[in-house]
């Protein structure tokens, strides 16, 4: 059973990308899951995190990224090939090199992040997105790309990660359209969270209006400073908001993440790819982090309660057999 999550918040810089590069590799290489991750963000973060720049230039060049995909919708071009265009087994975490263009079934079960990189081209895609409908004579909606070309793919992974740029706009909508659930990950402050209501609302009113399977699966609170008063006062606050923003939407307010992910230069960090750690301990930090004796715990708390509340939601089918999981070396 695949679960497909969207990561938003109407926010910048609140820790979409962070959040989502460490539950990926959490998952993949800590709990031997095969992970998706799909950047729809033309600021390419996740991208240039998990593969490097070096391989994303020689992507982009090539016309293989989520932009191409828009963009031959729009241009009537056939250039996108979903097959060359996911990079499989990226990260610098991953210790298995698999050749390119290889092709991998569902059968290939060991744990890898596999990634459809992302492009600044995407901009020019967003602003164009109307065109698809036009180009069509009214007959493919703008909201459908992502499903048509790739959803048939998710069936060989356990978990797709969908990076949302900060707006809601048609290429987010994509990621909604094939999306079972999303996620909101926050920092505890006036403006990260300013954004949470209008997300609710635009997005069940997707959901009804176009029968989508989506719903919240939390809120996540990020870059927590335990000694801000700011961040405590916010967190206080947090529930009520989330009560206000779920009224009328016709879904239970979205539970917070009893995990908090704490502000720390190794978090951000960690994001460089040219940094080459030599295990999951030394990417993520040992040093202390509040009641934690070593930071690399959050993430793997983390992707405890991800896994545990996906579980949790009803949705589940048979969990696979996962014959090769890497140890938390
Ligand atoms: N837990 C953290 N502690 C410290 N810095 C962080 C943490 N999480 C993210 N950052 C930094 O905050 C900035 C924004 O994070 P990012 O994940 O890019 O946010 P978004 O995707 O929401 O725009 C980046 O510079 C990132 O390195
Ligand atoms: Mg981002």
């Amino acid at each position: 059973m695949t679960h497909v999550v969207s990561f938003i918040n109407l926010k910048g810089g609140v820790a979409k990308t962070t959040t989502l590069v460490q539950l990926a590799e959490t998952l993949a290489f800590i709990k031997g899951k095969r992970v998706l991750v799909l950047d729809l963000d033309p600021q390419t973060n996740a991208t240039i995190a998990l593969m490097g720049e070096t391989r994303w230039e020689a992507a982009d060049e090539a016309g293989q990224t989520v932009a191409q995909l828009f963009l031959d919708q729009i241009h009537d071009t056939h250039i996108f090939d979903v097959t060359r265009a996911i990079v499989r087994g990226v990260s610098n975490l991953n210790r298995i090199t698999i050749p390119q263009g290889m092709e991998l079934g569902p059968e290939v079960t060991y744990p890898r992040i596999d990634l459809l990189p992302s492009s600044i081209r995407l901009i020019e895609a967003q602003d164009r997105m109307a065109d698809i409908s036009t180009r069509s004579h009214y007959t493919v909606s703008p909201m459908t790309v992502i499903h048509r070309a790739l959803e048939q793919r998710f069936s060989a992974y356990d978990y797709v990660l969908i990076d949302c740029p900060p707006n809601l706009g048609y290429i987010t909508q994509n990621g909604l359209e094939v999306s079972d659930f999303y996620l909101v990950p926050t920092i505890p402050d006036k403006l990260s969270t300013y954004g949470i209501p209008q997300i609710v609302k635009t997005i069940s009113g997707l959901q009804r209006a176009r029968n989508l399977k989506i719903r919240c699966m939390g809120v996540l609170v990020t870059k927590y400073q335990t000694i801000s008063g700011i961040h405590k006062r916010g967190l206080e606050d947090l529930p009520a908001l989330l009560e206000r923003a779920f009224e009328g939407s016709g879904q239970a307010p979205a539970p917070l993440f009893e995990v908090r992910m704490p502000q720390a230069n190794a978090t951000a960090e960690a994001m460089d790819f040219d940094r080459s750690p030599t295990n999951f301990r030394d990417k993520y930090g040992r040093g202390k982090s509040g009641s934690f004796s070593n930071l690399y715990e959050l993430p793997m708390l983390l992707a405890d309660e991800f896994i545990h509340r996906l579980d949790e939601s009803g949705d589940q089918g048979e969990a696979e057999d996962q014959s090769a999981v890497i140890p938390a070396s």
